[in-house]
């Protein structure tokens, strides 16, 4: 897989032009969607490339996520002339630079494109790693290739506008890569405090995560082995996620993701030797910032259900990343109900 330019920004439409020198093209598009074209286009709408480009708007949200907003972003480029040539900058959360991605990875067997994520989360993981893809027949990426952007350009600008909520979900991301790095770059992110940002503080410690994942995509970019690494929290999470929609309780994805690296950290203190101080340490700053999803013992038959039809799994035990320690990754564990049970009861008495 080719290797993506990640660009830093201090000045946005300074590193927006250097991103699209680096790449060939004859016409330009961009793609947001109701919400960025609002309040996030209008910031590179002047520079002097983007000025003419041919911009498509799409519904925002996840539930946009299809093949029928692909079908739109083809329709658009194919009757505005677009060609083999022609390149495309997804501005947007993960949703836009998901579907983007695979429009134009599709689009005439592949144009190029550059993300600028406008969100934390879409900075720390979406945007950058060449996972791209739709939700299709109820199953979320369903559909997808891995397809790198040519470049990812990060501003922060961007996520000065976010809600705490927004930023916290970002952050839940940044702790899981702190959790399979080292302990110097977890005490970092358990000692920034979230709700009080320092966004030169912020950059400093985006630009080490996004450099974490960078490195394991380059170790395995197809998902073969260590980039199962950056599953840590997900298959709980996942659950979470899909459990609070079902509920109408519905929440973002990092929050479910900080709860459910609770839950796999206890795992891993149980069945790799996660050490408990560093455990009691993670459980405390998500607590603190990430309150509580409430669950009771009536819930644990479907969430388990929801973990068994998760697609990683072949048997009834459930796949799971651990950890033996910080940075200390160890990739196809296994968990049975029993074990699974016994982590939802900790989750709980640790709310
Ligand atoms: N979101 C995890 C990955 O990119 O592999």
């Amino acid at each position: 897989m080719d290797k993506q330019k990640i660009i830093v920004s201090k000045d946005l439409n300074v590193s927006l032009s250097e991103a699209l020198q680096m790449i060939d093209y004859d016409k330009l598009f961009v793609l947001t969607d109701e919400e960025t074209a609002l309040y996030c286009l209008p910031l590179i709408r002047d520079n002097e490339k983007i000025k003419d480009a041919g911009v498509i708007v799409i519904q925002a949200g996840d539930l946009h996520k299809t093949l029928d907003a692909v079908s739109g972003v083809w329709m658009y480029l194919s009757r505005n002339g677009a060609s083999r040539k022609s390149a495309m900058v997804n501005l947007g959360g993960g949703m836009v630079t998901d579907l983007g991605g695979f429009a134009a990875s599709s689009f005439k067997r592949g144009i190029p494109y550059i993300n600028i994520p406008t969100t934390l989360l879409g900075a720390v993981d979406a945007a950058v790693g060449g996972k791209t893809g739709i939700n299709f027949n109820g199953l979320k990426n369903e559909i997808g290739v891995f397809s790198p952007s040519k470049v990812v350009l990060i501003d922060t600008t961007f996520f000065q506008s976010l809600d705490r909520e927004n930023i916290l979900s970002g952050y839940a991301e940044m702790l899981k890569h702190g959790l399979i790095s080292n302990d110097k770059n977890l005490s970092d992110l358990i000692c920034f405090d979230p709700e009080n940002i320092d966004y030169r503080r912020l950059q400093e410690l985006l630009v080490i995560s996004v450099k974490i994942k960078e490195k394991i995509v380059s170790e395995d970019p197809y998902e073969k082995g260590i980039r199962k690494a950056l599953n840590l929290g997900h298959t709980v999470g996942h659950a979470f996620e899909s459990f609070s929609f079902e509920r109408n309780r519905p929440t973002l994805h990092g929050y479910a993701v900080a709860w459910g690296i609770i839950c796999e950290l206890y795992l891993s203190y149980c069945l790799t030797g996660f050490p408990a101080d560093k455990l009691r340490q993670t459980i405390r700053f998500i607590r603190n910032h990430y309150g509580t999803f409430e669950i009771d013992c009536k819930d644990y038959d479907h969430l388990y259900e929801l973990m068994t039809h998760d697609k990683k799994n072949e048997s009834d035990r459930v796949n799971f990343t651990l950890l033996a320690d910080v940075g200390d990754i160890r990739i196809n564990q296994t968990a049975d109900q029993k074990m699974i049970f016994e982590m939802f009861d900790f989750y709980r008495d640790n709310q």
